[in-house]
Order: C-alpha cells, then structure tokens, then sequence
C-alpha cells in the first residue's frame, strides 16, 4: 500500500487489508510505504489513528518510511492510493517497475476507471472519514476480487 507520505492513507490501507485478510482467512503479509520520505520514523497522523481507532482499527504501532527498490521484488502487489503516486513508483522502481504488480488501489473496486484516493493531508477531519469509507470499501472489494479470481483459476 503506497501514497506519498506513508503517514494518512497507507497506512489506513495496511490497518484495513490486514485486519479484512485475517478475518477471510488469508494469511497476506500487508505493509505499506510512503513514495517521499518526508515522514520517515512518523506515527499516522493523528486523524488517521482517530478514525480508525473509532472503526476497530488499531494503526498507532506502524511507523512511516520510504518505499525502496528492494520492495518491488519483495511483494506480490504494489497498490498505489493515487495516479501521482503510481507515476513516481514508475521511476522509483525503474527495471523493477511491473505494470501487472503495481496497480491503483481504486481500480479494485471502480475497475479501469483510473480513480485517486484523495489525499486528505489538506483538509479536516470529514476528509479523513471520507478516506477511511473508500479504503474500507476497497480493501473489501480487494479480497472478493481475489477469491474470485482464485475460483476462476480452479475452474480452468
Ligand atoms: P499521504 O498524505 O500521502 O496520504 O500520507 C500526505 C502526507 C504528507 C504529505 C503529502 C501527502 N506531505 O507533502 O508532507
């Protein structure tokens, strides 16, 4: 789970997937990573933990840092939160850069449509719930898109 600054969205999107994957029985390991380091060693921010926390997600152990080269070949998808992000993961990841891996998290649940989750750094806390609904829908979708593809690959 990738944005820019690893410290609103990210790290919402970690909290959510591994705590969905968990309860769907899936044993995924789920990180996330911010593309511009500006936050390295950063808790989320304070109206990420809130709105998770109030939703049964607890996000106040992870810590910011960048996302690294090594990454790419560590993880079996790289979700990018927006376009922005995906167009620096291109760069940042060079050779390493697969098109199939790195796809934009919205994508799972507006297919093709290209779509950002806005960033919240800017705004108040109504941008945050906002943010928290969307991951939470799209992590959902995530999963249901994962089983569905596994049960078309058993089917073959
Ligand atoms: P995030 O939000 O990418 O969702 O963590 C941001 C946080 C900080 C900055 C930009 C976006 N920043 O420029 O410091």
């Amino acid at each position: 789970m990738v944005c820019l600054g690893n410290i609103c969205r990210s790290p919402l999107a970690e909290g959510l997937l591994q705590a969905k994957a968990k309860a769907a029985g899936l044993n995924w390991q789920v990180d996330s990573a911010g593309t511009n380091g500006f936050h390295n060693g950063e808790s989320p921010h304070p109206l990420s933990q809130k709105v998770a926390s109030a939703n049964g997600v607890d996000i106040s152990n992870q810590v910011s840092r960048q996302l690294t080269q090594a990454d790419f070949e560590k993880y079996d998808r790289l979700y990018a939160m927006a376009n922005d992000v995906l167009s620096d993961m291109k760069r940042m990841g060079g050779k390493s850069f697969d098109p199939a891996k790195n796809t934009l998290f919205l994508n799972e649940l507006y297919p093709g449509q290209e779509m950002d989750i806005p960033d919240p750094w800017y705004g108040k806390e109504e941008g945050y719930v906002e943010v928290f609904q969307l991951i939470d829908r799209t992590c959902e979708a995530l999963i249901q898109n994962y089983f569905a593809t596994q049960q078309q690959m058993t089917s073959l």
